[in-house]
């Protein structure tokens, strides 16, 4: 990685809204710290980060993002161990995935030293506001968008490229129930859905919306051409578990190449837990579910971490799921966030300390 010639400014808040903060009872991503990252692209260049109080964005109405939806995201959190150290995990993934989405998106790539070195300087400002209660972090907001004017259907000439923090608590309130979808699609063959891009979440609104509505509170999505196999869920992917083996579906051009997947899976081969990362077809689900050998599912994902799914909805029928005492989900939560939180050995040199 290129280092960058120019030193990252910081122009610090006047006063810090930090004391208004409940940080015992944080919900996931609603408030947000003194101080985000701003990197503008200009004249087919992107300019040197900078560090500036969090603040509303002025933007001309025309800004394509209005109009043609040219935004990409990532999700990432900041950790604080027992020392008041801090850490990210696996940040370089989450820089390398944000290139893959500007890409796919016509947007100019990131150059890997402004985000690393951005998001060191942001997450080194605003270590006060890592929570230290059980279950809780600093929600990380990286983003990029079109921010230049015009309406014609064409990528913009300015871009802005932004992080942002917010303490959180869980995503999820509780266990998670979920609707297998067959009627909507959340991404198709040759389409964005591998990419983080804004759109995807929209497209999945209304659907989850009406499976809001019937009781589930998130929708799994089965393959767009024939409805026939689970493929992730609207914010998460999916693992399920049929006797003792741990199965997930091969992620392609429709699925999040999730870093909490990919981790998962390589902390379950540690553990001597028998993987298969193979398509799973709903009628094997529903067959696994009445005959008992379904054991559990759930789902994984930064903001998710790892979410038990308490059972699923598919073609007008409940299935629900088992409480196992001895859960895949618990052992394979406790051992990632025992790295992510430095409670233990880091194997895998996926920790990642921010220089103070
Ligand atoms: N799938 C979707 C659609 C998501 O939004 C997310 C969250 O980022 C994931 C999967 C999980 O990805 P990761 O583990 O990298 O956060
Ligand atoms: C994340 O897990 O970081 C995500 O981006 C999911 C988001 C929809 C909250």
């Amino acid at each position: 990685m290129e280092t960058m010639a120019n030193k990252i400014a910081i122009e610090k808040a006047k006063s810090s809204k930090i004391h208004d903060v409940d940080f015992d009872n944080l919900s996931f991503g609603s408030v947000y710290s003194d101080h985000m990252l701003v990197c503008d692209y200009k004249n087919g260049k992107w300019n040197t980060p900078k560090v500036v109080p969090y603040q509303p964005i002025t933007l001309d109405p025309s800004a394509k993002i209005f109009h043609y939806g040219q935004s990409i995201f990532e999700g990432m959190k900041a950790y604080k161990d027992e020392n008041g150290k801090v850490w990210l995990f696996r940040p370089e993934e989450n820089c390398k995935r944000l290139n893959k989405s500007a890409q796919r998106l016509a947007i100019p790539e990131i150059p890997e030293a402004y985000f690393m070195e951005g998001l060191n300087t942001l997450i080194d400002l605003e270590s006060e506001w890592i929570p230290q209660s059980p279950g809780s972090s600093l929600y990380i907001r990286p983003f990029v968008f079109a921010s230049g004017n015009g309406f014609h259907a064409s990528p913009a000439d300015e871009y802005k490229f932004i992080i942002a923090c917010a303490p959180s608590g869980s995503y999820f309130s509780g266990k998670v129930k979920v609707l297998i979808e067959e009627t909507y699609s959340r991404a198709a063959n040759g389409g964005v859905g591998y990419a983080k891009a804004g759109g995807n979440y929209a497209g999945q609104f209304y659907p989850t919306k009406l499976a809001a509505d019937k009781g589930y509170q998130q929708v799994i999505w089965t393959d767009d051409n024939t409805h026939e196999f689970i493929e992730e869920a609207g914010a998460m992917n999916v693992f399920v578990r049929i006797n003792d083996t741990l199965m997930t579906a091969p992620t392609s051009d429709r699925i999040l190449d999730g870093i909490t997947r990919k981790s998962i899976l390589d902390i379950a081969k540690d553990e001597g837990i028998k993987t298969e990362v193979r398509k799973i077809s709903v009628h094997e689900l529903v067959e696994a579910a009445e005959n008992g050998s379904l054991k559990e599912m759930f789902g994984a994902g930064t903001a998710a971490v790892v979410s038990p799914i308490s059972g699923f909805g598919y073609h007008g029928k409940d299935y629900d799921l088992p409480d196992l005492e001895e859960s895949y989900a618990s052992l394979l939560k406790k051992r990632i966030t025992d790295i992510q939180y430095n409670r233990a050995e880091d194997k895998f040199g996926w920790r990642h300390e921010v220089i103070q």
